[in-house]
């Protein structure tokens, strides 16, 4: 289909001229027609090609055609059709997959290819992939493509998808420090995240409000910083839980486990780890960032990271380093000292490096690899050159594009989630803004661009909990999806409010509480009540 782009662009025009699908995102090439088939779900099935690397027993695969039959049908049993309705429309009884690669047991990665084919017409039913990921996004495809009439007959039309994510990390984040999330919230946004082909789940676990993670090493961590230590903690088995769904899912579990700053909940679980801020000549009471000048710091601090790195399987872990307040620092003075044997002199930027760099170096020694937040970079800590630094920052110190040409001319690769924080609401319909940015519209060569590497949708808990969630993250949370998986080209905002509208009416069909975009009504819904 590549050489196609003409052609691909009249059909696109057509399709739309007709009627907006639900797809979300817009795959890379389509080709779609009138022709349809039917699908009866009495003897419909998902079927393995003899010749793929995946078969029965592949847990992704096999549970993926679940869940995509029950979303699809519902869980009831379905009849044949009447024989007379069944004459007129050519069927399709099987979708079958094809899976070059082995690799069901495996975790996704940053390196994971999701690349996927789709073809329904008159000879195939077919979607072929290279591996288990990219058959899982091509499964959702599938599932947005069947249709149903108002008889209440499945159809599918002819249909040829060529598809690929535009960056590989599409990320959203939650934050159950500042307010807990019940585990059931987590799974049920892993859900929904798959219905978006997100495949990065940045888990911002602990902050200064609470430390709901069961840390085994330390569990006065759990007992002392989380709000309730029966109720409001992540237990071991959450935690493995909440990796294995998302894993059958294809979405990796990015950890963060934000210092030196962030860390108050940390303090009284481990006494001495904080630094004591000091009020003239004595210490206030009160307690600042991670203590950096104590050997007992970097101690705990190896011990806590050797449990994180093996709780968490992914390759990378994100290490914070956002926002350290030098106040107590420089209140403290023990601190001022140990700055002035270092010859810090009285920069601070300096302090908070040696400390970074020492828990860099502590992580690697781990085989991992490290996520931090772009203060990290601004303020010129020396990082390996394999660092992924995640820009969050609107326009401080410089504007977020221009932060991306300057991490990415510095040979670093980037994140960016500065213009996507959906725990900002406006009036009105704020997905658009969202939509809107361009990640890579910043100087530089392709070479450049290619170390931006994705970004996040970021949803901080001050003012969120489960109450409010799942109506903030969708289909808000959509709009970035879209912007990280679809072409560059796919930017037209009334097509775009057509799908998503149709996008979100499927998402309460599946029993999300997405938001509404503006006025009007869902079938599904009207369905529902008549
Ligand atoms: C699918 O086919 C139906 C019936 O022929 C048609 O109304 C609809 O517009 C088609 N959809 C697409 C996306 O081609
Ligand atoms: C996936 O798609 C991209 C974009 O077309 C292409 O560069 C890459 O080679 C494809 N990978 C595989 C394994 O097909
Ligand atoms: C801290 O560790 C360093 C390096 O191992 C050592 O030189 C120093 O004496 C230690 N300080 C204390 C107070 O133990
Ligand atoms: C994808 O975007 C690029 C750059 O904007 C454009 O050249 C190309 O034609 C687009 N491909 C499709 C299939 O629209």
């Amino acid at each position: 289909m590549a050489g196609c782009g003409l052609c691909f662009s009249l059909l696109l025009a057509a399709a739309f001229a007709r009627q907006a699908q639900a797809l979300w995102p817009w795959p890379q090439y389509i080709q779609t027609s009138d022709s349809h088939y039917a699908i009866f779900p009495y003897n419909f099935q998902f079927q393995y090609h003899v010749s793929s690397a995946a078969q029965p027993g592949c847990s992704v695969l096999d549970e993926a055609f679940q869940r995509y039959r029950d979303l699809l049908f519902g869980s009831s049993s379905w009849q044949p059709p009447e024989p007379t309705r069944k004459q007129h429309t050519p069927e399709k009884n099987s979708l079958v997959i094809l899976v070059v690669l082995p690799g069901c047991d495996q975790l996704p990665s940053l390196e994971s290819v999701e690349n996927y084919t789709l073809v329904i017409n008159d000879d195939h039913c077919f979607l072929l992939s290279e591996t288990v990921w990219g058959a899982l996004r091509g499964l959702e495809t599938f599932s947005q493509l069947i249709w149903r009439s108002p008889e209440g007959t499945f159809f599918i039309n002819k249909t040829e998808i060529e598809d690929f994510p535009r960056f590989s990390h599409r990320g959203l984040l939650l934050d159950t420090s500042r307010h807990y999330l019940p585990l059931t919230s987590i799974l049920d946004t892993l859900d929904v995240m798959a219905y978006n082909k997100f495949n990065v789940f940045h888990w911002h676990l602990v902050d200064d409000s609470s430390f709901p993670y069961e840390s085994f090493t330390f569990p006065e961590l759990t007992r002392k910083g989380s709000y309730n230590p029966v109720t409001h903690v992540y237990t071991a088995q959450d935690v493995k839980e909440v990796i294995e769904y998302a894993r059958l899912r294809g979405i990796r579990v990015l950890a963060e486990f934000d210092t030196p700053g962030h860390t108050l909940s940390w303090g009284p679980g481990f006494p001495g780890l904080l630094t004591p801020c000091y009020s003239g000549s004595r210490p206030s009471g009160t307690f600042g960032p991670v203590n950096p000048i104590l050997n007992t710091t970097y101690e705990f601090m190896s011990t806590f990271f050797l449990e994180v790195s093996s709780v968490f399987p992914d390759f990378y872990l994100h290490l914070g380093g956002d926002e350290v307040d030098f106040t107590c620092w420089r209140s403290n003075p023990d601190i001022q000292a140990f700055m002035k044997t270092k010859g810090f002199g009285n920069d601070f930027k300096q302090l908070e490096s040696f400390y970074i760099q020492t828990l860099l170096n502590i992580v690697s020694a781990y085989g991992k690899g490290y996520v931090v937040w772009q203060e990290v970079f601004d303020n010129k800590v020396k990082v390996p050159p394999d660092t992924i630094i995640q820009v969050w920052r609107e326009e401080v110190p410089v504007n977020y594009l221009k932060e991306l040409e300057l991490i990415t001319r510095a040979g670093l690769r980037a994140l960016l989630s500065a213009p996507w924080y959906l725990n900002h609401i406006t009036y009105g319909p704020d997905w658009r803004d969202l939509y809107v940015v361009e990640p890579l519209e910043f100087e530089g060569g392709a070479q450049q661009k290619a170390l931006v590497i994705g970004g996040e949708a970021c949803m901080w808990g001050e003012y969120v909990d489960s109450t409010n969630l799942v109506p903030r993250l969708w289909p808000r949370a959509a709009a970035v999806a879209e912007r990280l998986w679809s072409n560059k080209s796919v930017t037209n905002l009334d097509l775009a409010f057509k799908r998503l509208t149709r996008f979100r009416c499927e998402l309460l069909r599946r029993g999300v509480q997405a938001q509404p975009l503006n006025i009007g009504y869902c079938e599904q819904e009207f369905e529902q009540t008549a």
